[in-house]
């Protein structure tokens, strides 16, 4: 151990002012991890937070013959200039990492920790096994250990676009949850983040049985609506499509058969009621028809039900659901009927094992849900309460922490473990709540690199937020 310093005065048993050795500040950096041996006998991990540089000859706003010296271009003495720095105590060292309830003394020496010793493994003491999050930031091989009883108390990632959510996620999140046997659905919004990097766990919207209703939402679009622009509810052609698409066995016949059985359904029911407009309606069905692709007909032929996406989740233990293709709508209700599915299984006291990482999650549980986003919001609520108990873990990713460009706070308020990396400035007062109790500078998060994130909450086994990064494996 190296001492860089001894605690100044005005120390208190969380916080202690250190005046750095000369030479000493050069070597030493927010964030580093010190060792404070208390006059008292405590050990004490800390960790910088701030620093000060005082120069009594150089105060600004003031005239003095330093100053003056200094405005004729001189170079300014360093004889009357300190370092100091703001330490926040993690723990005291013991059986495990504990509370340090003493006054740091005032004198007590200060040490940093050289890189080979490890200081993560006070943080491992009375942990029941071993898994870890990335390394503590600025020091590879010090891996930081989880609590992992709380992972399924859920997890929120936040940081601003290029953060490094998805790269947090893919290179931790995913290998951690596999580690301790977890299966993990994904669900990829724009098919951007996963779906390329898994492809042979990846399945697509052409896979996954959609609602009728939903099929028939997305077949029109393609069809132009039929070139009906207003009125679409009362439409009689657009109707009569979506009774044909709720009614009939279209997923078996193959697109010409389709396109076949179609015609001469619509045209029986329109010549029945409607038949004024007839010829008309069949030349939009025509029309309509001839926009529509077999491969966008395919899309919406997929066979696998909730029940069998969540087998081949654990068959394969890691699955994506690659959405790109789907309208909002249609990703929702692909999301909330494997939702229902898991839920119906908590609810007949069934262990589940399986993480559900969200991806874009403002898009399932926004600040003010709305149409199908209000169902979403809620089954997510409901799958984090019983997913505690019932092995299930929700890792939702976030842009935006709280308010218009974050999570709803109903939702919000389930995340137990947080993740915040380098945040919009809309969100400096949500993420100061979090972090500013633990001396962590605001400024200092809207900064943070990507792939940086104070690591916070409870699978975190210090009792505070620790900075965090990780390699780019594979
Ligand atoms: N640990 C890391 N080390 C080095 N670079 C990283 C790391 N993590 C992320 N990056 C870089 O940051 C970029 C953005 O990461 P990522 O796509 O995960 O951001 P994001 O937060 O998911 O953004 P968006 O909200 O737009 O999806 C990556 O392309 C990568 O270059
Ligand atoms: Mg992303």
């Amino acid at each position: 151990m190296n001492q860089i310093g001894v605690v100044a005065s005005d120390s208190t048993e969380s916080t202690a002012r250190v005046i750095v050795f000369e030479g000493k500040e050069k070597e030493t950096a927010v964030e580093d991890l010190v060792l404070i041996k208390n006059i008292g006998g405590e050990e004490i991990i800390g960790v910088i937070r701030e620093g000060l540089g005082i120069n009594e000859a150089l105060k600004a706003g003031e005239y003095r013959p330093g100053v003056a010296y200094t405005k004729k271009g001189g170079t300014p003495s360093s004889s009357r200039e300190v370092f100091d720095f703001k330490v926040f105590s993690i723990g005291k060292i013991g059986d495990r990492l504990e509370q340090n309830l003493k006054v740091i003394a005032p004198r007590s020496k200060v040490y940093a920790f050289d890189s080979n010793e490890n200081p993560m493994r006070y943080l491992s003491k009375g942990l029941e096994k071993a898994a870890y999050i990335g390394y503590y930031a600025g020091h590879k091989t010090w891996r930081i250990p989880v609590n992992v009883t709380f992972i399924p108390y859920h997890i929120g990632v936040f940081a601003s676009t290029g953060g490094g959510k998805s790269y947090l996620a893919r290179h931790v999140l995913i290998p951690l949850l596999r580690t301790l046997k977890y299966d993990v659905i994904v669900f990829d919004w724009k098919g951007r983040d996963y779906a390329p990097y898994f492809k042979e766990n990846t399945i697509g919207l052409e896979d996954v049985a959609i609602d009728a209703l939903v099929a028939a939402d997305y077949l029109l679009d393609k069809m132009n609506f039929f070139g009906v622009s207003s009125y679409r509810d009362s439409n009689p052609l657009i109707n009569a499509f979506k009774e044909y698409m709720e009614d009939s066995e279209w997923r078996n016949l193959g697109f010409e058969g389709f396109k076949v059985d179609l015609r001469s359904k619509i045209e029986k029911g329109l010549s029945e009621d409607e038949s004024k407009y007839a010829r008309q309606y069949l030349r939009k069905l025509e029309r309509g028809l001839r926009r529509l692709k077999e491969e966008h007909f395919l899309e919406v032929c997929g066979r696998k039900e909730p029940k069998d996406i969540v087998a081949e989740a654990h068959e394969k233990h890691l699955l994506v659901i690659n959405m790109v293709k789907a309208g909002s709508p249609q990703k929702l209700s692909i999301f909330l009927s494997i939702a229902k599915y898991l839920k119906e299984r908590m609810e007949k006291d069934e262990n589940v094992n399986l993480a559900l990482l969200i991806d874009e999650a403002p898009q399932y549980a926004p600040f003010q849900p709305k149409g199908l986003q209000e169902d979403t919001t809620e089954i997510i609520k409901d799958l984090c309460a019983l997913g505690r108990s019932y092995g299930l873990v929700i890792i939702l990713l976030s842009q935006g922490i709280a308010g218009d460009i974050g999570i709803n706070a109903a939702v919000r308020r389930n995340l137990n473990t947080q993740f915040f990396g380098s945040i919009h400035p809309l969100d400096i007062e949500e993420a100061s709540k979090w972090l500013t109790p633990y001396g962590v500078k605001i400024e200092f998060l809207l900064r943070l690199p990507p792939g940086h994130f104070y690591f916070a909450g409870k699978m975190n086994p210090a009792p505070m937020p620790l900075l965090m990064s990780f390699e780019l494996e594979g």
